[in-house]
């Protein structure tokens, strides 16, 4: 169990508390890792080959296939970097795989594993991203979500974490649930993030058929304290490994076919399962997290969004932590830094307001 534990260096904030507080939160964190034993039990997903659910998109020779069939490794050297997309589309789905980041200095790599069909829809995309963003050496992961809904992209959704672990160290199940009314990422099986869907969120809503993408590429100028780190080739390759993937919704094609007649009893299923829900105990982990290793949210930036957007829901102890720049107020230094950049190959122009 050790080994989950959060290195100091990982904490980004760390309250004085008094002596009880530490150690319920050593029983809360004790509890929390015997369930995150059971990841693949809890979910009760059913692991697909790679070759079955997904193929080669970009980078020749830089994506691996493992001996067993059960993944891959895609690789960023000084000539490109590389990428898979599922074989098919889906209107709605659980899309989760098992991943394990580059170590070492990974500043200005970017591993994002996410749905778009950005390729299919140029000016009304929708898109559910896991970006996780390199470092310099000694310096943690990042990552972050994003929500994009009918090409949306003037109107960020971001957050932004660290994690509990090392993210190099072995692989974890990293997950995105998009049904018809509600989003739900996944780190193991605790859920970090969920979107419920309200009406006045009208298009920004995720609606028509996504591909699952994972992809790793060259974001020097944007993924590492705003550009000021970028890829050094000298630490090449990254290599990142994605495994026992998880494809499980209503294959769509969205050019021939009207997805959400011929989904619906799919949709039902989808809702049913258990990562559809948020069981109460899950909630109080996914509140832990946030309150820990959440440190950028659009939700608490006022400065950006004066008005929260409508399915914001503001948890005082979350928003406690932010200035109304939406900064963390103890800790970080984080620039702020507003620019457009196209992730390979889909063309997703996306605003990143808080690049750090
Ligand atoms: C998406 O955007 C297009 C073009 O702006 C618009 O015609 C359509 O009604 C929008 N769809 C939704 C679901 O809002």
């Amino acid at each position: 169990m050790d080994r989950h534990h959060p290195p100091r260096r990982f904490s980004l904030y760390t309250p004085p508390s008094p002596l009880a507080l530490s150690l319920l939160s050593i029983a809360v964190f004790f509890l929390f890792f015997c369930f995150a034993a059971t990841s693949d039990a809890a979910f009760d997903v059913s692991p697909i080959s790679f070759d079955e659910g997904c193929r080669h998109l970009f980078g020749d020779g830089n994506l691996v296939r493992s001996p067993a069939g059960d993944g891959v490794r895609i690789l960023l050297d000084r000539f490109t970097g590389a990428g898979f997309i599922s074989s098919d589309m889906y209107q709605h789905g659980f899309f989760s795989a098992m991943i394990k980041l580059p170590s070492d200095y990974t500043a200005g790599v970017v591993v994002a594993f996410y749905t778009s069909n950005g390729d299919v829809f140029e000016k009304t995309h929708d898109e559910l991203d896991i970006e996780f963003l390199g470092n310099i050496r000694g310096k943690p992961w990042r990552f972050q979500t994003n929500v994009y809904g009918n090409g949306s992209t003037s109107r960020g959704r971001e957050e932004r974490y660290t994690l509990w672990f090392d993210p190099t160290e072995e692989h974890h199940r990293y997950s995105i649930l998009w049904t018809s009314n509600k989003i739900i990422f996944y780190v193991d099986e605790v859920p970090i993030r969920e979107i419920v869907r309200s009406e006045a969120m009208g298009g920004d809503f995720p609606s028509k058929p996504m591909s699952l993408y994972a992809t790793i590429w060259d974001a020097s100028d944007w993924a590492t304290s705003g550009g000021r780190y970028k890829v050094n080739y000298k630490y090449a390759p990254f290599v990142s490994e994605f495994k026992d993937l998880v494809l499980e919704g209503c294959s769509a094609d969205p050019i021939r076919e009207s997805p959400a007649e011929g989904c619906r009893e799919k949709d039902t299923q989808l809702e049913a399962r258990g990562f559809a829900t948020v069981t109460p105990a899950q909630r109080r982990t996914m509140r832990w997290f946030r309150e820990r290793y959440m440190y950028y949210s659009y939700c608490y930036d006022t400065l950006r969004y004066p008005v929260p957007p409508p399915e914001c829901v503001i948890i005082p102890s979350e928003k406690a932590r932010f200035k109304d720049t939406g900064r963390l107020k103890f800790g970080g230094s984080h620039k702020r830094r507003s620019r457009r950049r196209e992730r390979i190959p889909v063309k997703s122009a996306s605003d990143n307001q808080a690049s750090m």
